[in-house]
């Protein structure tokens, strides 16, 4: 965008299921958030019919990460075709690697990092009886998501702790009672 002022960038974590994009759609509408979704952009270039679409179906369908120069490259793109003074990046860093990444290019650090804690029999649940289920949505690629989540995501989550940049938020509950949680700490922020 022509804006140079940098925006007010909030990273949106949590395990598959614990309702990221859920609360993110209420953030977006709520707080006037832009909502870049990491797992929403690699399904749009799916979508799309390309070489590089049916890569990424292939390793979603594993339940593994896409590379981090795929995701990193799309991510960047949002970035830069919004105009947004606030933005959450919802599935975003996955890793160490796009972590780091993310900080080289864009020479920033987020202002928040929303973690949403739910427990891993939660997530099975939810994510097993969501309408119109997805094709990484049978419970096999849930058990290997929720590896993946431990394995590369919980590290990121360390690392901004260390910062003090989290705001864990418990995500079990009505989405309306943790839309609540989330309103206290929005409501909270100077941006
Ligand atoms: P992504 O699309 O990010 O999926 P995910 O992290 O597995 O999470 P979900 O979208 O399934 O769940 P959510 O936490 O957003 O919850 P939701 O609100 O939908 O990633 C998918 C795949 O893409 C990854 O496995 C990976 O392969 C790849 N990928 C993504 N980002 C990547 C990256 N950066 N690098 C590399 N690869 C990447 O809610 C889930 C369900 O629960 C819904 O049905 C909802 O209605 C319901 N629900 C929500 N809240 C509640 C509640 N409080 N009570 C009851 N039900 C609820």
């Amino acid at each position: 965008g022509g804006n140079s002022r940098k925006p007010f960038i909030a990273f949106v974590l949590g395990g598959p299921g614990s309702g990221k994009g859920t609360q993110c759609a209420r953030i977006a509408s709520d707080y006037g958030f832009a909502h870049l979704s990491a797992g929403d952009l690699l399904r749009n270039e799916i979508s799309s019919g390309t070489e590089k679409g049916e890569l990424i179906l292939d390793i979603i369908k594993q339940g593994k990460i896409v590379p981090s120069e795929i995701t990193v490259e799309l991510i960047r793109k949002a970035m830069e075709s919004t105009d947004a003074k606030r933005v959450l990046i919802d599935g975003f860093p996955r890793c160490e690697e796009n972590r780091i990444a993310f900080e080289r290019i864009t020479g920033t650090e987020p202002d928040l990092v929303v973690f949403f804690d739910c427990p891993e029999d939660e997530m099975v649940k939810r994510l097993l009886g969501r309408n119109q289920g997805r094709v990484d949505d049978n419970i096999e690629t849930i058990k290997k998501r929720l590896k993946v989540f431990e394995s590369l995501n919980i590290p990121v989550i360390d690392y901004y702790s260390s910062r003090g940049k989290v705001h864990k938020i418990n995500a079990t509950g009505t989405e309306q009672e943790i839309f609540g949680a989330v309103r206290k700490l929005f409501s909270s922020l100077r941006f």
